[in-house]
């Protein structure tokens, strides 16, 4: 497995490209499904989830090109031949989103069968709100062997379906469903992540009939069919805010390309309490910071709150504030295991259930650390490029699953990063 070996302490200079979204890109990937003509997908990140979402529909069947464009990658899937529908626990394992494929493949065929995914680090990660909405569209669901099987003999019924919890996958997963059945659909309480909207927007490009995107009530009115598309994906929001942190983190300045400002208030917002300057350049911003960092509490929250996403990256950053700050964790159960690996770098962070209290100290040390899940390797990267010394970073293919060229980029703006293989 590889590793990272970071040596902290140099103020980052310079200018990084943002990718494309790699959750817009994962839903938008499977909703092709939905339609036997071309589609055609530009700036898809070229990312590990990415690869196993591929994998999964050259399985099925998809004819897949994938090219290298002057703005990114070029995707273009035909799925014509899809002769299978149902989805190996093998690869399902790897990227949980694969559980979306249940809404496309039983809108189109009528029937479906999709390994249960299995839980992951960051928490049980259910699917129930998922299976009872495609209930509530006609299917009928059974569980045998480990497998979630669908059917919907007379094809998909639109109805009003009210989520009892707000979930990013269940919206999608019944959005995409829903174009094809018959009749209208309402989804009630939905959320509202911007790459709700991007797959909607796509379907919709495709002949969907979607209403009410960027709210918590959308409605689908069914079509017969979807047709081909050309979309480009719009850039990665997480990314932007992490390499926002990198600038923060190390007291430098990262001009941040193509950064996805209008969908990040909640985190800019924030940054700017702790004392993080963010000036907008056209569709560029320069962060920098030259004072302290401020301690500030943080609630994770669904779009348009603090999003889960940034949690374990702003408490690398918090972890070097002069003075105390609380975060609470309230979208999933267990995603503070970057905690153990920033106490071993020096950090004073204590975790109370869902709420990290965190003590800010004067350095970081460099030190052996071990990544967890994706979020938590990359607050790991964070902190080494603040620490005193080397930090090595162990089982980095966490950080291969959402961070296209993070070692370049890094490296483009002044820091001295590598990545070391084969241990
Ligand atoms: C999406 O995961 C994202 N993944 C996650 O990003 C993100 O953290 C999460 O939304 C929240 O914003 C992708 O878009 C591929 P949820 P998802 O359904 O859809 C519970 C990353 O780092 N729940 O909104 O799985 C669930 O356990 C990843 O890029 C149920 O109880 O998240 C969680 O506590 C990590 N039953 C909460 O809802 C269900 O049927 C929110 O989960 C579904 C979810």
């Amino acid at each position: 497995m590889d590793q990272i070996k970071v040596r902290g302490g140099i103020k980052l200079n310079g200018i990084i490209e943002v990718s494309g979204s790699k959750n817009a890109s994962l839903p938008i990937i499977i909703a092709s499904l939905l339609t036997e003509r071309k589609v055609t997908v530009r700036k898809v990140p070229d990312l590990a989830d990415v690869r196993t979402i591929l994998e999964l529909l050259t399985f099925f069947g998809s004819e897949i090109k994938l090219t290298s464009g002057v703005n990114g990658k070029v995707l273009e899937i035909n799925n014509t031949n899809i002769t299978i529908n149902k989805a190996p626990y093998e690869l399902v394992r790897k990227m949980r989103a694969s559980v979306l494929v249940l809404g496309a493949l039983l809108a189109r065929y009528g029937k479906a069968s999709v390994s249960l995914p299995g839980g992951c680090a960051i928490g049980t990660r259910p699917i129930d709100i998922h299976l009872n909405g495609l209930e509530s569209l006609g299917a009928s669901i059974s569980l045998e062997d480990g497998y979630v099987n669908a059917e919907a003999k007379k094809g998909l019924i639109g109805s009003e379906i009210n989520l009892p919890k707000v979930s990013v996958g269940a919206t999608e997963n019944l959005m995409m469903a829903a174009t094809l059945a018959k009749g209208k659909t309402v989804l009630f309480n939905c959320a509202k992540e911007p790459e709700i909207s991007e797959l909607g927007k796509f379907l919709n490009t495709m002949g969907a009939k979607i209403l009410g995107l960027g709210t918590d009530k959308i409605t689908i009115y069914g079509v017969d069919e979807l047709g081909e598309t050309d979309f480009t994906v719009a850039n990665d929001r997480i990314e932007t805010g992490t390499y926002a942190i990198a600038a923060a983190i190390t007291g430098g300045v990262i001009k941040l390309q193509g950064a996805q400002t209008n969908q990040l208030f909640s985190v800019f917002d924030i940054l700017s309490k702790t004392g993080v300057s963010i000036v907008e350049d056209g569709d560029a911003i320069i962060v920098s910071r030259e004072g302290d960092i401020i301690p500030f509490d943080i609630a994770t929250q669904p779009y348009p709150g603090f999003p889960t996403d940034m949690q374990a990256q702003i408490m690398a950053l918090l972890s070097l504030a002069n003075g105390s700050s609380i975060i609470t964790e309230n979208i999933f159960e267990n995603r503070f295991m970057h905690i153990p690996e920033l106490v071993r770098m020096g950090a004073n962070i204590t975790q109370e259930g869902p709420t990290a209290i965190i003590k800010g100290v004067k350095k970081l040390k460099g030190a052996p650390v071990m990544a967890t899940d994706l979020r938590a390797s990359v607050s790991l990267v964070l902190a080494g490029l603040a620490a005193q010394g080397e930090t090595v970073i162990s089982r980095i293919y966490h950080l291969d699953r959402g961070y296209e060229d993070l070692v370049q980029k890094l490296t483009n703006c002044g820091a001295d990063i590598d990545r070391i293989t084969g241990f």
